[in-house]
């Protein structure tokens, strides 16, 4: 494939090519291989329309390992202040060779459009609540590296799915790779549509502690309040109660199972400090796996060497 703008793009063949290629680049990292000359010459752009500490950050290491020069754009202070469109930037930045653009814009469907106007390759890093395809990937790598497989996994995907690009690019990838997989969350928050379009691929359950004991990996979603009304969220203490992952519920699921988040999360409101921090969360290996898979993206998007 060229790009990589949505889960969609992949497989279970491709998907596959791309887990076994970020092993290999995590275990070039644990024997101290710092940095791959696979993508020498070539230059990827970093073209950040919303605000990321993991992604941006992540696909930068991921780069900069594989030796690609690096460009990184932020909206702010750049000419986007003076008006200049998408397509005018992307424009700029083809005339200075980028190979591999990666974008992260409110607006969903902006990667399918700038993938129209640049030669080089679009990689979605989170485009509205549409899509984030290479954060489902690192989190089926987790899964599949805790858990030693990802078929016929029950995966419970909890929250705000309504606002969600994390938990559509999840179902998307997860259900091709094989695992099953439930939208659990208020009825406000899981869209009819979404269910309706999902009905093949998932379930949908209003009641968390119904489905913690059958569960392989519960992923919990950030609440996104800076998105939310208030007919979808009626108070942050009603939410937790419900739909709050603290102690006493992680005692409900197998003595197996993960807790994970993609992060940034609001503790103490969809997840509890002792549950985020416990031995069964994955957290941090999910941001530690995030470089190895997006370092597997470009190179296999880049053809490295
Ligand atoms: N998970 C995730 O996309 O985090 P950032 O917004 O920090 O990139």
């Amino acid at each position: 494939i060229k790009h990589l703008r949505s889960a969609a793009d992949l497989d279970a063949e491709t998907a596959t090519l791309i887990l076994d290629t970020a092993a290999e680049m995590a275990s070039l990292s644990g024997r101290e291989v710092k940095k791959l000359p696979a993508l020498r010459g070539r230059t990827v752009v970093n073209l950040f329309y919303e605000d990321s500490t993991r992604t941006r950050i992540s696909f930068e290491a991921a780069a900069k390992r594989l030796s690609a020069d690096v460009i990184n754009f932020s909206a702010k202070g750049s000419s986007v202040s003076k008006g200049e469109s998408l397509k005018d930037t992307a424009l700029t930045l083809q005339a200075m060779g980028a190979d591999a653009v990666v974008i992260r814009h409110s607006a969903s469907g902006a990667p399918h459009r700038l993938a129209g106007w640049v030669d080089g390759s679009v990689v979605n890093a989170g485009d509205g609540t549409h899509e984030h395809p290479t954060q489902a990937l690192l989190d089926a790598y987790t899964m599949r590296s805790r858990l030693g497989r990802l078929d016929g996994l029950k995966v419970a995907i909890v929250g705000d799915v309504l606002h969600s690009r994390v938990a559509r690019s999840n179902v998307l990838l997860l259900t091709t790779l094989g695992a099953q997989v439930t939208l659990v969350g208020p009825p406000t928050l899981i869209p009819l549509d979404v269910a309706a379009a999902l009905a093949e691929k998932t379930q949908v359950c209003y009641d968390l502690d119904a489905v913690l004991p059958d569960s392989d990996v519960v992923m919990m979603l950030r609440v996104q309040t800076e998105r939310m009304q208030d007919s979808y969220f009626p108070s942050a203490r009603e939410y937790s109660r419900r739909y709050g992952l603290d102690a006493p519920r992680l005692h409900k699921m197998p003595g197996h199972a993960i807790v994970m988040h993609p992060g940034p999360m609001n503790r103490g409101m969809e997840i509890a400090p002792e549950v985020a921090d416990s031995p069964r969360s994955t957290i941090v290996e999910q941001v530690a796996n995030g470089v190895s898979v997006r370092m597997a993206v470009l190179y296999l998007l880049l053809g490295g060497k």
